[in-house]
């Protein structure tokens, strides 16, 4: 009997991941229903052969049946927003807490989504275990690397993309301070994709970065970088650029020829957490102009031939990292706080619809 309740909860749950965004939401009412009825991102994106995807709060989705329906029925990728960190997965050092992270692959997996996993070396949300424990050269190092080499085996065969080495660049172009720099020198990058690579042959390997989307001395950098390690033969497979713009700084112009120069090197791209943010209140214009946002980020990697995946870092207002982070700032995400699709969202519908990818990713 039990069986057979799961069994109809399941089917009632994939039905519903099918509902149009329009029924989704509590307050999706007319305003959010498009003229020629409403085809799911993920749906548009795949005749293009692109993945979207959201990052995905793992407390919502257990809790907010709303943001569940849509998490399965708009994305066809998914990327845990914390539940993949460090902090989560190895909060006494030896001692993995999977749970939460697992239950999202098996969401993604009953929902035919790819996972992007996130992350494996970063120099924030650490345990404290980790950032106290005044460890020398030696023994950092191979903390790292078992992190790495037991994170990624458990996963093993169920991460498509993995963020290997995240945030590793300041604005100017050096390296970031960080543990890993200061402790085990800037090798540690290498060694943790060659890590990774071992523990998955077949995941693919990403460098994540933000403000590295336009043309400067960051994605120079970090454009360097990549050069130096595809030249010395380290498993990297893509770049991640991850997308945060704010309408007030200006929107950036030359992101797909940005991202080309990657690709000429022989990697792949994805625009991993994209969300565009404004000084509150939004008023019209600003949601317009955020809406540009989004489409040039879209456009950006439907120009570039092996953009695999576009990721936005959360689809709802309702719940966002931005207004925690920057005060004054938020409405950053492409569905407002009730799930009514906002300008950007139809931006998205819209140039996924009204075009042809001229050559298809892999
Ligand atoms: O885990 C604690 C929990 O125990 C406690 O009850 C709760 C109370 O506030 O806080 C929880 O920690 C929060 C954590 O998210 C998990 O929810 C932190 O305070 C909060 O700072 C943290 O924020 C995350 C942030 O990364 C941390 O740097 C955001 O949700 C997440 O969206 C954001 O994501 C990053 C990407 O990983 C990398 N790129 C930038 C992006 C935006 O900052």
């Amino acid at each position: 009997m039990k069986t057979l309740r799961l069994a109809l909860a399941a089917a009632l749950t994939s039905c519903l991941a099918l509902l149009p965004l329009a029924a989704a939401g509590p307050a999706a009412g007319a305003e959010g229903r498009a003229a020629d009825g409403d085809r799911p991102l993920r749906r548009l994106a795949a005749d293009d052969r692109l993945r979207i995807g959201t990052a995905v709060d793992t407390t919502a989705l257990a809790d907010d049946a709303a943001y569940r329906r849509l998490t399965g029925s708009e994305f066809s990728t998914v990327t845990a927003e914390n539940v993949m960190k460090w902090e989560a997965l190895e909060p006494r050092r030896g001692e993995y807490d999977y749970a939460a992270a697992d239950r999202l692959t098996r969401y993604a997996e009953r929902h035919g989504q790819k996972v992007r996993g996130h992350v494996l070396v970063w120099h924030s949300q650490l345990p404290s275990w980790l950032t106290t424990g005044d460890f020398d050269a030696q023994e950092l190092r191979a903390i790292l690397r078992r992190h790495i080499t037991d994170t990624v085996r458990h996963f093993k065969g169920r991460i498509w993309q993995w963020d290997v080495v995240n945030e590793a660049f300041n604005e100017d172009g050096t390296l970031r301070d960080s543990i890993w720099l200061r402790k085990l020198g800037p090798g540690y990058i290498a060694d943790a994709f060659r890590w990774a690579r071992r523990a998955d042959p077949h995941a693919l390997l990403f460098y994540n970065d933000y403000n590295t989307e336009w043309t400067g001395p960051k994605s120079d950098a970090v454009l360097d970088l990549m050069s130096r390690l595809r030249a010395e033969g380290v498993p990297v497979d893509g770049v991640g650029f991850q997308g945060h713009l704010g309408i007030q700084y200006g929107l950036p112009t030359d992101m797909a020829a940005n991202f080309a120069r990657f690709e000429k090197l022989g990697l792949r791209t994805a625009v991993t957490e994209a969300d565009v943010r404004m000084v509150l209140p939004a008023d019209e214009a600003k949601l317009r102009t955020q809406a540009e946002g989004y489409r040039l980020l879209l456009d950006a990697c439907l120009r570039t031939r092996h953009c695999l995946s576009f990721t936005v870092w959360g689809f709802t207002d309702r719940y966002s990292w931005v207004p925690d982070t920057f005060e004054g700032q938020g409405a950053a995400n492409i569905l407002d706080e009730d799930y009514r699709p906002k300008p950007a969202y139809r931006a998205l519908q819209a140039a996924l619809a009204g075009r042809a990818r001229p050559a298809a990713a892999e």
